[in-house]
């Protein structure tokens, strides 16, 4: 059949399908509408309360999710009817960060040890191309929130959960416990995460947890010390995308990749945020060529010796640090420092193979800076090392997430306050609901 012969025959058959009877036929149903063109209007656009994220004295991050494409917003002020508020979109400078998932709002040049009211929102979009694009008004929570910068003046209380690891049974006493204690802000000090390959679980996670009190983190910020499983997955390659980075401001240029690290005055107490990474070495086959946590500590043990050499850390009385991976154990085949790499004991340790360990890198610095106390992590199980004279500082491992009373593990909230000039440290099992654990530490200037 030649090219003519061919558009003959096709407007033909063209004509028999035309001249085919109408029959009666079911109209398709509607489709719903997309995020693209909004989203379905009767489901609120506001899918979470606000999480508030790395406090520091001058910036609070805000976190929450929509249900559909949406630009966010924060609405904040002092005063607590937002009189003169300020509004903040989400995203940076240049074009905001509209999506159908997670706003990120950043609040900058805030006073430090102030308090602040808000209130989150999130204008509907539809989004049919770049130049077909519409505003559908905006949602507002109708909740006022409020938080307190941290700073010199800001109260000295903070608590530490850990290793929660999506067990949302042992997540919901931490929540109420920390509500409960009211601390300024909390240290989430690694493994919120198990293996997390969409965003939507990591959302779960933080911003909409299946616990009663959804709105944990609205009033009580988190700085997140982050632990090896939230580098698991394809999804926490990015958890930037759920839990942001801090303040660029917050480091030099040198570090503009040390986005977790923190060091900050809460009253009495510097707060020095380290991130052991993952507790194995980047050439283990599975990792496959695709971790660098190698060169990341390294570069954080420049950064922390900078950090503990700051003037507003060196005079400040009371130095916490705060790492997932013990930077020291007794037991040599228990991760100590970041390096263990025993694979259930399937493996040898081979530490020749590091440079150096966390320990090894990071423990003198702690120690010629008279750091007090270090709070860590990842072994699930509650321990206390006192210090010693060759380690000046002492170490609190906090347990989670299963009950297991024979092996002493238990969820644990630690809390940390300065009361009376001295830091007083007490470490609850959410399980049982009793204290396993009282320090005091006195001031090192
Ligand atoms: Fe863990």
């Amino acid at each position: 059949m030649n090219r003519r012969e061919f558009l003959k025959g096709s407007v033909a058959m063209a004509g028999a399908a035309a001249a085919v009877p109408c029959v009666a036929q079911t109209a398709p149903a509607p489709a719903a509408p997309t995020s693209a063109e909004g989203g379905d209007p009767s489901v609120p656009l506001l899918a979470s309360a606000p999480m508030l994220q790395n406090p520091a004295p001058t910036s609070m991050g805000v976190a929450f999710a929509v249900s559909a494409m949406a630009n966010g917003f924060v609405e904040y002020s002092t005063s607590p009817d937002l009189k003169d508020a300020v509004t903040v979109k989400c995203g940076g400078f240049r074009v905001t960060d509209m999506n159908d998932k997670v706003m990120l709002v950043r609040l900058t040049g805030l006073k430090p040890a102030t308090k602040y009211y808000y209130r989150i929102g999130a204008d509907r979009i539809s989004y049919k191309g770049g130049y077909k694009m519409k505003n559908l008004g905006p949602e507002r929570d109708p909740r006022i929130y409020s938080f307190t910068t941290a700073g010199e003046g800001a109260e000295a209380h903070f608590c530490v959960c850990n290793d929660t690891h999506v067990k949302w049974a042992s997540f919901g006493l931490v929540v109420d416990k920390i509500a409960e204690l009211k601390p300024t802000l909390a240290v989430w000090n690694g493994d919120a995460c198990n293996t997390q390959e969409t965003i939507e679980s990591q959302i779960e996670i933080f911003l909409n947890p299946q616990v009663s009190r959804k709105d944990y983190a609205a009033e009580i910020p988190f700085c997140l010390a982050p632990g090896n499983h939230d580098q698991r997955g394809l999804a926490n390659r990015h958890l930037e995308r759920v839990f942001m980075f801090r303040q660029p401001e917050e480091r030099s240029a040198r570090d503009w990749d040390l986005g977790r690290n923190f060091a900050f005055r809460l009253g009495d107490i510097a707060m020095i945020g380290l991130d052991t990474g993952e507790d194995k070495p980047d050439r283990r086959d599975v990792f496959a060529g695709l971790f660098s946590n190698e060169p990341y500590r390294v570069a954080q043990t420049q950064w922390l010796k900078e950090a503990l050499e700051r003037p507003d850390i060196q005079k400040a009385p009371f130095i916490v640090a705060f790492c997932h991976i013990p930077l020291f154990d007794d037991r040599p085949w228990a991760n100590p420092g970041g390096i263990c790499d025993n694979g259930g004991g399937k493996y040898k340790h081979d530490f020749a193979l590091w440079e150096k360990s966390c320990a090894e890198m990071w423990g003198p610095l702690l120690k010629q800076h008279h750091v007090q106390l270090l709070i860590a992590a990842h072994e699930h199980e509650y321990r206390y090392d006192a210090p010693t004279a060759e380690r000046p500082w002492a170490q609190i491992v906090g347990g989670g997430p299963l009950l297991n009373e024979k092996l002493n593990r238990f969820q644990t909230v630690i809390d940390g306050r300065v009361e009376g000039g001295e830091l007083k440290v007490a470490v609850h099992d959410v399980h049982h609901n009793r204290i396993v654990g009282s320090f005091t530490y006195k001031s090192r200037v």
